[in-house]
């Protein structure tokens, strides 16, 4: 079975975007393939020529991709007879190298969701026929390709691989996380899987630690303050809503009711977050303004896409960034992503480099 198409998953809704991406990096990469897609299925595929398609998830970074959770390298849809499945997918095998790792995924999808029983049950009956073949490594491997089975319905998969060192470590591109009890608001969980996908875990104590200055921009009612305060920084919380109680009572936070596009720090800040309920050019000009002032070593923002042309949107906020912050003759890493925990918006993460 030769490799004809990369499968693309993504948030729901988000089809459009996830393809406009796909094609615009392959185009600057000499590939030319094109999309196929439904709308809402929560994936997107892009066909090519097998070569093509390789030289491409070599060429582009995954981290580039904003719109894209996962993606890995497929062939066409296979069929699968419900009474052995397990036996289906092992005759279609063909073009897929050795690899380290299984994962069964479904897209995030309603329809999707209802295949998760059946991703998991076959999970382990799956592997151990493919260990005892030779095509799955007898232990966990990472440093080989990662082999990728996503059911479409209760009768049909498609069957791939990607490599790990190029993609989500999450298997189908979404970190779970527990909302916290204790935490204002769900939205603390958007910065924290933010920490998660933008920093690196060995840096954390280096970048995320107990003491820091941190600056929260469009602050209430406090989830994202809550996360910072968790983490034993001192927060300027500002927002004309109120924080909540608890919060204040950390005696970590000050809260300013004041405009967040107005307020500048009276000290330079390590962090500076902002998920201000703005229009998101305006949220993009204010943020590379913050690193171009130097009033922040890093910050982490949400630009809200409430508009139908989202993808030329997030083209619009990326050039004016790099403008803003190339004219300050500035180096920085800047990248932006859909997270899970995001739903019309991305997230993006500028950090000042010395
Ligand atoms: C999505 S909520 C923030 C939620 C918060 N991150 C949390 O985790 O609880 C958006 C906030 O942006 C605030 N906001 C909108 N425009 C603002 C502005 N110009 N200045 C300050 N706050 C603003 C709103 O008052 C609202 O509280």
């Amino acid at each position: 079975m030769s490799m004809t198409q990369i499968i693309l998953l993504c948030r729901q809704g988000f089809e459009a975007e996830t393809a406009a991406e796909i094609q615009e990096h392959a185009a600057k990469a000499g590939c030319f393939g094109y999309c196929k897609t439904k709308n809402d299925q929560a994936w997107v595929s892009y066909v090519a020529e097998e070569e093509q398609l390789k030289k491409l998830m070599g060429d582009v970074s995954f981290r580039d991709l904003i719109f894209a959770r996962q993606w890995f390298l497929s062939g066409d849809v296979i069929e699968l007879p419900s009474f052995d499945r397990v036996s289906a997918i092992i005759e279609n095998m063909e073009g897929v190298p050795q690899c380290g790792e299984l994962e069964v995924v479904h897209g995030d999808s309603n329809e999707g969701k209802e295949l998760s029983r059946l991703c998991k049950s076959i999970t382990g009956p799956l592997a151990g026929t493919l260990r005892k073949n030779n095509q799955l490594s007898a232990k966990r491997n990472n440093k080989l390709p990662r082999m990728m089975v996503m059911f479409l319905n209760g009768e049909q998969a498609l069957i791939g691989y990607q490599y790990t060192d190029n993609s989500c470590k999450w298997p189908d591109g979404i970190l779970h996380l527990k909302s916290p009890k204790d935490a204002p608001s769900r939205s603390t969980l958007k910065l924290e899987e933010a920490w998660h996908w933008f920093i690196p875990k060995k840096d954390w104590d280096s970048r995320i630690y107990a003491g820091m200055r941190a600056v929260d921009l469009g602050a209430a009612p406090g989830g994202w303050t809550w996360q910072l305060v968790k983490r034993h920084m001192m927060v300027e919380a500002i927002d004309n809503g109120p924080m909540k109680g608890d919060l204040m009572e950390s005696g970590q936070v000050v809260h300013h009711e004041v405009d967040g596009f107005k307020f500048s720090p009276s000290k330079k800040a390590h962090w500076m977050v902002c998920d201000m309920a703005e229009s998101p050019i305006k949220v993009a000009e204010r943020m590379a303004q913050w690193i171009a002032f130097d009033w922040c070593s890093e910050t982490i923002f949400n630009l809200k896409l409430p508009m139908k042309k989202r993808y030329v949107e997030v083209q619009k906020c990326i050039e004016l960034m790099n403008e803003i912050i190339e004219k300050a003759d500035m180096r920085v890493e800047m990248s932006f992503k859909h997270l899970y925990h995001d739903r019309e918006e991305i997230t993006g993460h500028i950090r000042r480099i010395y």
